[in-house]
């Protein structure tokens, strides 16, 4: 193994317990609970072994930078720090969050690569002329309040702060309630300060185990979005209800599950219904309501609207024959992500890497619309990911620490 790979295998241990299922092996590592929090903890820890400051945006984004720090102090992450002096920074970085049961490297491979090409450039002597910010970035996977890509979202005002401090997670606490305050919604001024946004992450699929190649530079993200089917009946006897006088909105349910397959195969695209919620949840009572979550995602814009509309009238019309109510609500859309072409261009003739679209979000996805933004991936052997079973070899997670580490010295160094 190369001195590089056994660094990288002594920080991924470092964290591979925090929020590690002992049962499914998965991790809970929602946005702003205990596993979470130690996380960041760990990364404001690890910023001060390399004396980054660390400064937050108010809405649970933290940045550690190398280079000009923050005005307001170091490592406070604190909303009215002010945030920082330095123009033209290189902004990396990912999220620590992840999906119920989730794997272990999407997200924080993207943190901890971040930190050791930190390591590389400053043991390469290299200075950079720019800033190098690592971020953070809270609620990503959207697994516990929602809306994915949460802290890029307000960062860049593409969510209104009230709207964000008012979501809930399943316990009923809300975001603001999580966070401490109130989010501070979009700032200007620290984006302002970021000239690019370079993100590295697992790869979700198997182009790379195609492609023989450890690393790849990112295209697009194809457009998708989370919609809400709540279906209401009327909850009564298992034993004693006659068939022809039901009203049961878990047959309903179980058609649209089938229809948002059909239709999604029809369209060469990707429809998922993961998430599944049962009132009374009793296994002898016809249920009241059955609300699923409808995941749908397509290469075009105009198919995945033509998707979710079909979708949604096999599902009204299905509701109509079974007596039962629909009621669909979009909780997230994230628009066709097309990432800066120049930018993709040039970083994948400097890494020899192949270029691919993925069906994927990321916080790289909704900051693209602000600044010139790219991502990196690293080889997934299996293609799995929000599974236990997601994977990358060490010495592929080096070579993307290596591609990382050129990337920011081309973009902030010269
Ligand atoms: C995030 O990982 C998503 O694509 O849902
Ligand atoms: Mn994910
Ligand atoms: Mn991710």
């Amino acid at each position: 193994m190369s001195g590089l790979a056994v660094r990288f295998r002594e920080l991924w241990d470092e964290i591979a317990p925090i929020g590690r299922d002992a049962h499914s092996g998965g991790y809970l590592r929602y946005a702003l609970t205990a596993p979470e929090l130690r996380l960041r903890e760990w990364f404001r820890a690890q910023a001060d072994l390399r004396g980054m400051p660390v400064s937050g945006d108010g809405n649970g984004n933290l940045f550690a930078w190398w280079g000009e720090p923050p005005t307001g102090g170091p490592n406070t992450g604190d909303p009215d720090t002010g945030g920082p002096a330095g123009a033209g920074a290189v902004l990396t970085g990912s999220h620590f969050d992840s999906v119920p049961h989730g794997g272990a490297y999407d997200g924080p491979l993207g943190i901890v690569s971040a930190l050791l090409a930190v390591d590389e450039l400053r043991a390469a002597g290299v200075t950079p002329v720019r800033p190098v910010v690592v971020a953070a970035f809270v609620e990503e996977e959207g697994a516990r309040f929602g809306v994915p890509c949460l802290g890029s979202r307000l960062l860049t005002g593409e969510i209104d702060a009230d709207r964000a401090a008012g979501l809930r997670d399943a316990a009923g606490v809300s975001f603001a309630e999580a966070l401490g305050h109130r989010p501070a919604g979009a700032d200007p001024a620290l984006l302002g300060r970021f000239a690019a946004f370079v993100e590295l992450h697992v790869e979700q699929g198997r182009a790379l185990v195609d492609a023989d190649a450890p690393v790849a530079v990112a295209s697009a993200i194809w457009p998708h979005g989370r919609w809400r089917f709540e279906l209401r009946g009327e909850g009564n006897h298992a034993g004693t209800t006659r068939m022809a006088d039901r009203r049961d909105p878990m047959l309903t349910f179980a058609f649209t599950v089938l229809a948002a397959n059909k239709e999604a195969r029809l369209r060469d695209a990707h429809a998922t219904v993961g998430r599944v919620a049962v009132e009374p949840n009793a296994t002898n009572a016809i249920p009241s309501t059955v609300t699923g979550w409808l995941d749908a995602r397509a290469a075009a814009p105009e198919t995945l609207d033509g998707l979710v509309e079909a979708v949604r009238a096999k599902a009204a019309e299905r509701a109509r024959r079974d007596g039962t109510e629909l009621t669909v609500t979009r909780e997230s859309a994230t628009p066709l992500v097309t990432f800066d072409g120049g930018l993709a261009d040039r970083l994948a003739g400097l890494l020899a890497a192949p270029v691919l679209p993925t069906g994927a979000g990321h916080d790289a996805g909704v900051l693209a619309a602000h600044l010139p933004t790219a991502m990196l991936f690293v080889r997934n052997p299996t293609g799995v990911s929000h599974s236990p079973a997601e994977s990358a070899t060490d010495a592929d997670c080096a070579a993307g620490v290596v591609a990382l580490a050129r990337v920011l010295e081309e973009l902030a160094c010269h």
